[in-house]
């Protein structure tokens, strides 16, 4: 158990981390209850504040629900009781670790720009000292309008985020920028800002995913690798503050929004890629499933089917992309992966001091719930003193943060 030590006594937990999600009269405000399911589901404690427009879109019932709080709409509601004087925006303000605008109307941005503190949620604003995430949504034309453009500027200047709208069709029948961006990504980018930042100013080079290596215009041999693996360094690392470079095989997953993503296809590409950028880096994790193998030769017209049942493809060795680079290391960490179906330690020990690896995540590929595909892992992370930590099946995202917590040990 997550909370239990060795000798099975109960550590105290983490704190909960506490956010203010503050919802102003817009109309994507509909989108905001996820919001708060998706922090929950995370841990936060959630408290709702609305304006009083923002209660004609959402009812403050649904976020008390959903928070288990009631939910703060007046500056001057319950305040003073005799002997006991609880002034809203003050406590609020306290103890948010983060409040969140969402969606953030021109209205409220313009009175944040300008400092005015005339309901509960702009003066909890005021008195913060927290981070504030702002996430403007309304018409184009209200957020193209050069009022709202710099009141938006100086809520940046002085200090608060703003995530950027997305374009598309808007509610009220126009096209362009001002949606709120989906749940998920406001989810994430509040993580991004309330997260530890430990990488802060560390360069993080990771390959994910397959290759595909071409046979003919028609056919490719590949491997199972989705690139779930890498999403979930990716993640993560960006959570921590570092700055992300990934370098893909073709994959269907997105990865964190902050990390430059370089697209590549063959084994060769991948190796040119990671040449190109590793000069960049101070930690490069491959956990990329490159090609071992790859054609002889690529047909340019497609291979015709043949009378004879058999056809045989020559296979020539793809180029060791860790082992061609082992002299660039320097004080660099680098981290590779092996995915094993047998003889898991053993194998992995022997590529960990081929490579000269400082460290080797020996994944178990071929069982239920690891390896290929699958959103969690099992295996073991193996250092040159012969340490080994053996990993229970657990997600690949908090699998990545282990990972991290290594390199990051291997940093100072
Ligand atoms: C149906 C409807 C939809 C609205 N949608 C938005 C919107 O998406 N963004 C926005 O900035 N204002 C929108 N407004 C205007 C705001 O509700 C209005 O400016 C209000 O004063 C905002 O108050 P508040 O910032 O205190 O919540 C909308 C108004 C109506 C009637």
């Amino acid at each position: 158990m997550e909370n239990t030590t060795e000798n099975g006594i109960e550590k105290p937990s983490k704190p909960k981390k506490t956010v203010l999600i503050g919802i102003t009269g817009g109309i994507a405000a509909y989108k905001v209850p996820m919001v708060a399911r998706g922090l929950i589901a995370l841990g936060m404690d959630v408290y709702a504040i609305m304006t009083k427009s923002a209660t004609e879109f959402v009812t403050p019932t649904t976020l008390s629900s959903l928070t288990g709080h009631p939910v703060y709409t007046d500056l001057f509601e319950g305040n003073i009781a005799s002997n006991n004087i609880n002034i809203n925006h003050i406590t609020l303000a306290d103890k948010a670790d983060l409040i969140l605008i969402a969606p953030a109307t021109a209205n409220t941005i313009a009175k944040l720009a300008h400092g005015i503190a005339d309901n509960l949620l702009t003066s909890t604003v005021l008195a913060a000292t927290s981070p504030v995430l702002v996430c403007p949504s309304m018409n184009v034309n209200m957020y193209t309008n050069k009022l709202t453009q710099d009141n938006i500027s100086m809520l940046e200047s002085a200090g608060m985020y703003v995530l950027e709208p997305g374009e598309g069709e808007l509610a009220c029948g126009w096209k362009g920028k001002g949606r709120l961006p989906e749940p998920e990504r406001i989810v994430l980018e509040a993580r991004k800002i309330i997260s530890t930042n430990d990488l802060s100013g560390i360069k993080i080079l990771i390959t994910s995913g397959p290759t595909l290596e071409d046979i003919d215009p028609v056919r490719f041999i590949t491997n199972r690798s989705t690139g779930k693996m890498g999403q979930a360094i990716t993640e993560a690392a960006c959570l921590r503050g570092a700055s992300v470079k990934v370098i893909t095989g073709p994959v269907n997953v997105n990865y964190a929004p902050w990390a430059k993503v370089i697209e590549v296809r063959s084994a060769n590409d991948m190796f040119n890629a990671v040449k190109e950028h590793l000069d960049w880096a101070d930690v490069l994790i491959m956990a990329a499933a490159v090609a071992d193998f790859v054609p002889s030769t690529y047909k340019k017209q497609k291979i015709k089917k043949l009378n004879s049942v058999t056809y045989k493809l020559e296979l020539t060795s793809s180029t060791d992309i860790l082992a061609s680079i082992k002299d660039k290391k320097g004080k660099k960490i680098f981290v590779g992966f092996a995915a094993e179906t047998n003889s898991l330690e053993k194998n992995a020990g022997k590529k960990l001091e081929a490579k000269a690896l400082d460290l080797i995540v020996a994944n178990k590929v071929g069982s239920k719930g690891s390896g290929f595909a699958s959103d969690t892992n099992t295996g073991s992370i193996i250092s040159p003193s012969g340490t080994v930590q053996r990993f229970k099946l657990m997600p690949k995202q908090r699998l990545a943060n282990k990972i991290l917590d290594l390199v990051a040990e291997r940093l100072v």
